[in-house]
């Protein structure tokens, strides 16, 4: 099952434009191109600053009181997921009386154990394999990059809510193994990645054929914040964080440089996100890939009984 993942942050068309200027080949010119134009780039983060302010808010999530969508029963979804952080009280108050489902996504315990107490429904622990944006909100993302396979049987027994599992998950296997480890559901994004109705530009699409599963990495080289993808030029040679706005300004800054990127069908420069299981993704359509899962994950935990109820433990085993 997927939950599909509203990153509310603020955006402006014009950040970027003038700081990211290609060569002929689509590159940014030079590899520190954005360290050079540092003071230009300053400039374009305060504005965007002020831009945000007086937009009223630096993030969606933080609105007053009474302005969010389903507050005035605008939108009513089923479920909202969430992450880098907890929405406000009042946010969450909300979206209780709306009668919406909420869930939070943790990198660690101490996290789940927060969204817990803030009343979220179910918590996401999302493990270190996972494509795109770490949801780490307590201390550095980089201290909290526990594997799936030992955060979700952690997180399922400090918290009384159901627990969604996920990264790494890209087939039925996986799937079996998370709901063994407690989960209720598995949340699985890269698994998508190559299913036809995904927004996957062609090169980006080619990048997750070839690639190898020891050729992601983590970056803040594109938004600022820390997010696995396949690794390529721009995240290698712009991996200083000295040279990096915060997120969301460095995504605000190198959105141009990426679009450019994708019209040239270049994945040098494109933000390649996806986990450690990429190579599993297959390409079918989405509903094929949600049947292939589920099918998958049967036929795992059947033979996974199987080789269990062959073990023979001496001294245990029934006279
Ligand atoms: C292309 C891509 C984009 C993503 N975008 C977001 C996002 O905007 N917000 C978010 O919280 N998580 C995002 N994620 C992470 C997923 O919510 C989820 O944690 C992750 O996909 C699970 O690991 P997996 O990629 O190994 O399946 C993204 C993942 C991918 C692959």
């Amino acid at each position: 099952m997927y939950f599909g993942v509203m990153a509310a942050a603020p955006t402006t068309k014009n950040a970027s434009r003038s700081a990211c200027r290609c060569d002929s080949a689509g590159f940014p010119v030079a590899g520190s191109h954005i360290a050079k134009r540092r003071t230009h780039l300053r400039g374009q983060v305060r504005r965007y600053h002020r831009h945000a302010s007086r937009a009223g808010a630096s993030h969606a999530l933080r609105r007053r009181r009474g302005t969010t969508p389903w507050a005035k029963g605008a939108v009513r979804p089923a479920v909202f997921s969430f992450t880098f952080g907890i929405p406000d009280a009042d946010t969450v108050d909300a979206m209780k009386r709306a009668g919406i489902f909420t869930i939070g996504t943790a990198t660690t315990v101490e996290e789940a154990r927060r969204l817990q107490s803030c009343g979220i429904d179910a918590v996401c622990a999302q493990g270190a394999e996972a494509g795109g944006h770490r949801g780490t909100f307590i201390g550095e993302p980089e201290n909290a990059l526990v594997g799936t396979l030992s955060l979700t049987p952690q997180v399922v027994d400090a918290v009384g809510i159901p627990v969604v599992a996920a990264g790494g998950i890209s087939d039925g296997r996986a799937v079996a193994a998370v709901l063994a480890l407690g989960a209720v559901a598995a949340q699985c994004g890269t698994a998508f990645l190559r299913a036809h109705e995904a927004g996957t530009a062609p090169a980006y699409r080619r990048a997750l054929e070839n690639a190898s599963e020891d050729e992601t990495m983590l970056t803040r080289a594109f938004s600022g914040r820390l997010a696995r993808g396949i690794r390529n030029r721009f995240a290698v040679e712009v991996n200083d964080p000295r040279k990096h706005a915060p997120y969301p300004y460095q995504n605000a800054l190198t959105r141009d440089l990426r679009q450019h990127a994708s019209r040239l069908g270049n994945a040098d420069m494109l933000s390649l996100w996806a986990g450690q299981s990429f190579p599993l993704a297959r390409e079918a359509s989405a509903a094929d890939i949600v049947h292939s899962l589920m099918r998958e994950a049967a036929t795992a935990a059947t033979e996974a009984a199987t080789a269990l109820s062959r073990v023979t433990l001496p001294g245990l085993d029934s006279a």
